[in-house]
């Protein structure tokens, strides 16, 4: 079974309509995009590590606070992963990035490595992966191995749109792994799109690859 979780909320599904509607241009879209990984970053990430402090305020002294200790490493999967990066690192701090890129075949819907700026070692590392569509899974599913085989403690998966048949698919060969997601679509067209989804993300964010 996926460790899934639906972040239900008013904003997030008012952003998700936009993010659906075909007449939302590409500058809106890469907008929406922005802020729903921001709020969906925010959902995963209430157990971030943080450290005690004391602090001054300009009117009492040492007072008890807490920071955030934990550096978080951000796997974008380009392209479309590349457009929840920025909001997620202006709300949580201490982040790095490390860029994997895939594309998918649209003939076999299976995805091929291009890019892979992993760091060696992530023992002891909590990994968030980011990539706006999860349809077969395979794309989710190669990154994750990857990251896997560095040792990462943790991966969690922000997808904004996430198929039902992917998930399980997905679930099944990766277990450990938290799946963070604005919504769950009930299947996947002849050509691996989600149904209804939001069409091609890479492609709406940035243009046709070629
Ligand atoms: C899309 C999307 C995912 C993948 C999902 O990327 O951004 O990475 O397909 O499909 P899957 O779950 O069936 O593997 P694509 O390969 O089209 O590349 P792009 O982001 O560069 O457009
Ligand atoms: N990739 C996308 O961008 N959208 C889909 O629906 C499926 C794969």
């Amino acid at each position: 079974m996926t460790d899934v979780t639906v972040v239900d909320h008013p904003v997030l599904a008012h952003r998700l309509a936009q993010l659906r509607d075909r007449r939302t241009g590409s500058d809106t879209f890469r907008q929406l995009i922005s802020e729903v990984s921001g709020l969906l970053a925010y959902e995963a990430l209430r157990d971030l590590g943080t450290d005690a402090v004391t602090i001054d305020t300009p009117v009492a002294d040492a007072v008890p606070a807490r920071r955030v200790g934990e550096a978080v490493l951000l796997v974008p999967i380009l392209r479309a992963g590349l457009g929840m990066v920025q909001s997620i690192q202006e709300i949580v701090p201490m982040t790095e990035v490390a860029h994997v890129g895939l594309r998918r075949d649209d003939a076999t819907l299976r995805s091929d490595v291009y890019l892979n700026r992993l760091p060696h070692d992530l023992s002891g590392r909590r990994v968030i992966v980011c990539d706006p569509m999860l349809a077969t899974g395979g794309s989710l599913g190669q990154v994750c191995e990857l990251v896997r085989e560095r040792g990462a403690a943790e991966i969690i998966a922000l997808c904004i749109v996430a198929s039902e048949p992917g998930l399980a698919s997905f679930g099944g060969d990766h277990p450990g792994v938290r799946v963070y997601c604005a919504a769950v679509d009930p299947e996947l067209n002849d050509a691996g799109y989600i149904l209804p989804g939001l069409g091609d993300a890479g492609d709406r964010l940035f243009g046709p690859p070629d």
